[in-house]
């Protein structure tokens, strides 16, 4: 991999954009490489949180690289959405917790990879946009799709016809950023949320990701439907067993993920 770096550190993998030269802008090569990242990682068993940041102190990644993209045709622009839309249902729907770790500029692309995430922390420093109208253009990684079903309708029409971007505390008063720390503190913060999530029952954790995600596409009484078949299966597994049975015994559950 030349743009994506990987580091296992089990049970938590860190995915790095890392293209610094360019504020880690995302051309076709980024965003296979991406893809075939995220696809090795939800292989592995033994990872259960993804964090997923930018190489650098500048950039998460500065959107889809302009470069490539003005010699680009309506197919290869077509092409290129598809890539954008891959990466971002993979992080959104894989088995893992993603978690995207916002250490600057998120824009355009990288906006809509932190997007797709379960939770993002930001850095101080972190800007997030969707400036694709200044190019003549339009969010095509699910820019229109997720950012309107995090901030609200009216607030993301707005930031996507201005072009404004927003800064971290406006964008954790809007709720986009679950939390903003300094940057030098940044994956410390991720990797201690990561150690929460993975001390519980992961199997249990990927079955509420599921329902959650699910409720976003749903009717309620659809979605509470399919949250009761997803109870119903938490039921079967050994964790539903171990974790009731460590409560009441006053210890520490001993999680094996089904
Ligand atoms: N595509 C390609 N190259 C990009 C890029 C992008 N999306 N974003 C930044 N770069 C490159 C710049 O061209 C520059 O390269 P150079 O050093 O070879 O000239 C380098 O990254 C540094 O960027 P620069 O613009 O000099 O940094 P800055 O601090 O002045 O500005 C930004 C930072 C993020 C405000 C600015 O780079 C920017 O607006 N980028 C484009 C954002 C965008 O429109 N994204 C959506 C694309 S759909």
């Amino acid at each position: 991999m030349d743009f994506v770096k990987l580091e296992l550190r089990a049970p938590v993998a860190i995915v790095t954009l890392d293209r610094p030269d360019c504020l880690n802008a995302l051309n076709n090569q980024v965003y296979e490489e991406i893809i075939a990242t995220l696809q090795d990682v939800e292989k592995n068993s033994d990872i259960k949180v993804v964090i997923l940041t930018g190489a650098g102190k500048k950039a998460f990644a500065a959107g889809a690289d302009i470069a490539q993209m003005v010699h680009q045709s309506a197919i290869e622009g077509r092409f290129l959405g598809g890539l954008c839309h891959k990466a971002a249902n993979l992080l959104e729907n894989m088995r893992q917790v993603t978690i995207a770790a916002v250490n600057g500029f998120a824009l355009g692309g990288g906006c809509e990879l932190t997007l797709a995430c379960d939770i993002r922390v930001a850095s101080e420093n972190a800007r997030f946009g969707l400036p694709e109208v200044s190019l003549g253009i339009i969010p095509g990684g699910g820019g229109t799709q997720r950012l309107a079903r995090i901030i609200g309708v009216g607030r993301a029409k707005e930031l996507i016809f201005t072009c404004d971007t927003l800064n971290a505390e406006d964008a954790y008063r809007m709720g986009l950023a679950n939390h903003v720390v300094p940057q030098e503190e940044l994956m410390d913060f991720c990797l201690k949320m990561a150690e929460k999530i993975t001390s519980k029952a992961s199997y249990a954790v990927s079955l509420a990701k599921a329902s959650i995600n699910n409720s976003m596409n749903v009717d309620v009484i659809s979605g509470g439907n399919r949250e009761m078949d997803l109870l119903g299966l938490a039921f079967a597994t050994n964790d539903k067993k171990e974790g009731m049975e460590a409560f009441l015994a006053r210890r520490k559950p001993d999680f094996h993920d089904f």
